[in-house]
């Protein structure tokens, strides 16, 4: 019997009574999957892991942080195996983010499934796991409430997608039950729209089914495991907000619709003029404001600048006179030239744009220069 009075079922039966009364009201314990490479990200996250990659105004953990707090989660494991170093000198252990944090580092990395069995000794009776590459404004109380209602073994929360034919499908049936899982599926094979959108809730002694120490899919592996074990595994839908930011024009999309607060955040700047303007950034009187827009700490721009819509200058950036920066966004210490143009683009930390350069559609590495009059359109 586990401590917590939850009895691991034997193959085919099912888990036999839930978690001891009262135990779903203590503290519960999230996992974020954060050792990814972020290869569609590349060059960008070769220096900078996404989990600390700036969305808006905060590294993007932050944002998940925020919503596990929300939910009443108050410790969470960070499982690192990528620049682990970098998420653990932004995070530390969690003071100042309102939530204590541990770290599960791998020295390879172990898949999703593998990477929650590395975590497993820090863990209590119900886990939280999320990707560390989404965002939504999921109500994580009510998932929990309806797991623990149907005394299941897992909930994988579920997304609706336009484009169901691109995806992994997740069929349920009218209870909400998972009944399996469709990869790449055949146009005559589509009979439901939703994902998993990379938020599950865990009876943490199923893990006991993971080989330990392997590379191991929770997707894959995992989850279809439980249902051929017949294990109640419920997919709850979430029908708000959702986004993986772990493509160029994903990660884009998700600065355009904080500032269209589509996602709420309360990001740490003044409204001015439709946009935000921290109050230890410096915009000239001669700036063209295009709603909406977002000017971090210590960044300055210069008179005759034109900035957005939807440009991002995350902290320390200079754009210098007659430049123009739009639907893009600008990491730390980028220097944009004079009469430059950016578009459509993400610059990484410390680029420098030279005068009259043009930048559409680009993805820049940090450190890299794009000499006077360059252009890659
Ligand atoms: P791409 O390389 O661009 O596909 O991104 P990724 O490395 O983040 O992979 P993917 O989007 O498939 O990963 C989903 C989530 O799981 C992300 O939050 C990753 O950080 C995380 N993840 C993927 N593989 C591992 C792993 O081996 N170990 C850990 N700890 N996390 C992982």
């Amino acid at each position: 019997m586990h401590p917590a009075g939850v009895k691991i079922a034997t193959r085919g039966a099912k888990i036999l009574r839930p978690a001891a009364p009262g135990a779903a009201s203590t503290i519960m314990k999230a996992v974020i999957l954060a050792g990814g490479e972020g290869t569609r990200l590349r060059p960008l996250t070769l220096s900078i892991p996404k989990p600390v990659a700036p969305v808006v105004d905060r590294p993007f953990l932050r944002h998940q942080l925020d919503l596990l707090a929300g939910a009443g989660v108050s410790e969470v494991v960070f499982s690192v195996a990528y620049h682990p170093e970098q998420v653990e000198a932004v995070f530390g252990d969690g003071r100042g983010f309102g939530i204590r944090i541990r770290y599960a580092v791998e020295s390879t990395p172990l898949g999703t499934g593998g990477a929650v069995k590395n975590a497993e000794p820090l863990l209590d009776e119900r886990t939280i796991v999320l990707n560390g590459d989404v965002l939504m404004d999921l109500d994580l109380a009510s998932i929990v409430a309806r797991h623990e209602a149907a005394q299941a073994a897992a909930s994988i929360v579920l997304t609706p997608v336009r484009n169901p034919e691109a995806y992994g499908l997740v069929e349920t049936d009218l209870e909400g039950r998972v009944l399996r899982f469709v990869e790449k599926p055949r146009p005559e094979q589509i009979r439901t729209n939703t994902i998993n959108a990379g938020v599950y809730v865990l009876e943490t002694p199923v893990l006991e089914l993971m080989p330990p120490g392997v590379q191991y899919s929770i997707e894959r592996g995992f989850f279809p495991t439980l249902l051929e074990r017949g294990d109640r595994v419920l997919g709850p839908v979430h029908e708000g907000y959702w986004i993986d930011i772990g493509t160029p024009q994903q990660y884009l999309q998700v600065h355009h619709d904080i500032l269209a607060r589509r996602f709420p955040v309360e990001l740490d700047g003044e409204p001015r003029a439709g946009g935000w303007i921290h109050k230890d950034a410096t915009v000239s009187e001669g700036t063209a404001l295009e709603a909406p827009f977002y000017v971090g700490p210590g960044c300055r721009v210069e008179p005759g600048a034109h900035l957005g819509p939807n440009a991002v200058l995350v902290a320390d950036v200079h754009v210098a006179p007659g430049a123009r920066v739009r639907d893009s966004v600008i990491w730390r210490a980028a220097r944009i030239g004079p009469e430059a143009e950016v578009a459509k683009s993400v610059v990484g930390p410390g680029v420098a744009l030279g005068r009259s350069s043009r930048l559409v559609g680009g993805l820049l590495g940090e450190g890299s220069v794009l000499s006077d009059y360059s252009r890659n359109s």
